[in-house]
C-alpha cells in the first residue's frame, strides 16, 4: 500500500494534523501543499516534511488529504479529476470538511473513489485531540494504516457518519465553550486580587486536571462535582451560583445552537 499522505491546504487544521502525523510518521512520507506557498515552507521547515504542489500529491500520495475549506472544494478539486481518474494505482481522499459528505466528495473529485471522512478538533496540534472519522465501503483498507497514523494526535475513533455533524458541535466547536470557561475563571481570580502572573497556568491545569480526572476515574461528572462539594462548604456556593444561573442549561443551549446552524449550512 502506497503510506504516503500529500496534504492539500495546510491551514489552521491542516498544520495542526501534520504536527501530530510527524510525530507518528516518518516526515519524509509527508508532502505538503498550500495556495500561500510560504506556509506549507514554513510547517515543512517545522516539521522535516515536503513541500509539494496540489497535482503531485494528486499524482502520487496515497493519502490525500484535502484540507481546504468547503467552500474551496469543488473548485479545488476541479483541475484535479483528471489527474486522480489517470491513477492506476489505490489511493485514498481524506476529507476534513466540515457539511461535505463522503458522496459529496465524490461528485467533485469526479469518481467514486474510496473516502475517509475526519472531523478533527484543534487540540490535535498538542496531541490531546478528537479525531472522528468514517469512510466509505471501499477505504476500508486504508482505516487501520490511516487511525494509527494520527494516533498521536489524541483520541482516533470511528463513527457512523449520520453522527458526524452532531459529533462535530460537540468535540470541534466546543473547544471555544472550554476557553469561554478559562476566561470566566481568569476574571474570577483578577477580580479577587489572585497574583497576575499565576492566574492563567493555575487556570488552564485546572481544567486539563479536571477531564484527566474524570477520563482515569472513569466516574460520571456530576458524581466528581459531588465529592468537591462539602456541605456547608465554599465550593457548593460556587456551584449554587452557576445551577441558579442554569450554567449546564446554558452550555446545552449553545451546543443546540450550533448544531442547529450546522445543518442550516448543509441546507437542511
Ligand atoms: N478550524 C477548525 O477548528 C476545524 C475543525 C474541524 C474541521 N475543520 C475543517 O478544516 C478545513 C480547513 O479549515 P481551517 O480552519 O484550517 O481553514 P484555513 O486555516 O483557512 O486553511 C485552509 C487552507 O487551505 C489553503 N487553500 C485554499 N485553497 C487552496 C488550494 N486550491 N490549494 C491548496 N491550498 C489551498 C489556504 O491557503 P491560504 O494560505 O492561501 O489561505 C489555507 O491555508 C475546513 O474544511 C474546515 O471545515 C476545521
Amino acid at each position: 500500500m502506497n503510506t504516503t499522505f500529500g496534504f492539500i491546504g495546510t491551514g489552521n487544521m491542516g498544520g495542526a494534523l501534520v504536527r501530530a502525523l510527524s510525530k507518528q510518521i516518518s516526515p519524509s512520507d509527508i508532502f505538503l501543499s498550500n495556495r500561500t506557498r510560504a506556509k506549507a515552507e514554513a510547517l515543512a521547515k517545522e516539521t522535516g516534511a515536503q513541500v509539494s504542489d496540489n497535482e503531485s500529491i494528486a499524482v502520487s500520495c496515497g493519502y490525500i488529504v484535502l484540507g481546504v475549506k468547503p467552500q474551496m472544494m469543488e473548485e479545488t478539486l476541479a483541475p484535479l479529476r483528471p489527474i486522480l481518474a489517470a491513477r492506476k494505482d489505490a489511493f485514498v481522499l481524506v476529507t476534513m470538511a466540515a457539511a461535505l459528505s463522503c458522496r459529496t466528495i465524490q461528485t467533485y473529485a469526479g469518481g467514486e473513489y474510496p473516502v475517509i471522512r475526519m472531523m478533527p478538533n484543534t487540540p490535535v496540534g498538542v496531541g490531546e485531540g478528537v479525531i472522528m472519522y468514517c469512510s466509505t465501503e471501499n477505504a476500508r483498507s486504508f482505516v487501520p494504516y490511516f487511525a494509527k497514523s494520527f494516533s498521536a494526535a489524541g483520541l482516533v475513533n470511528e463513527i457512523s457518519e449520520e453522527f458526524i455533524d452532531a459529533g462535530c458541535v460537540i468535540t470541534g466547536r466546543a473547544p471555544a465553550y472550554a476557553d469561554m470557561f478559562m476566561e470566566g475563571m481568569i476574571e474570577g481570580a483578577r477580580a479577587i486580587g489572585f497574583p497576575e502572573e499565576k492566574i492563567v497556568p493555575f487556570v488552564e491545569q485546572m481544567l486539563l486536571g479536571s477531564a484527566k480526572l474524570a477520563i482515569k476515574t472513569g466516574e460520571d461528572p456530576a458524581a466528581l462535582r459531588v465529592k468537591v462539594c462539602s456541605p456547608g462548604g465554599s465550593t457548593i456556593e460556587g456551584v449554587k451560583k452557576l445551577q441558579e444561573l442554569d450554567f449546564c442549561g446554558t452550555i446545552k443551549e449553545a451546543a443546540l445552537a450550533s448544531y442547529k446552524r450546522t445543518l442550516e449550512m448543509k441546507g437542511k
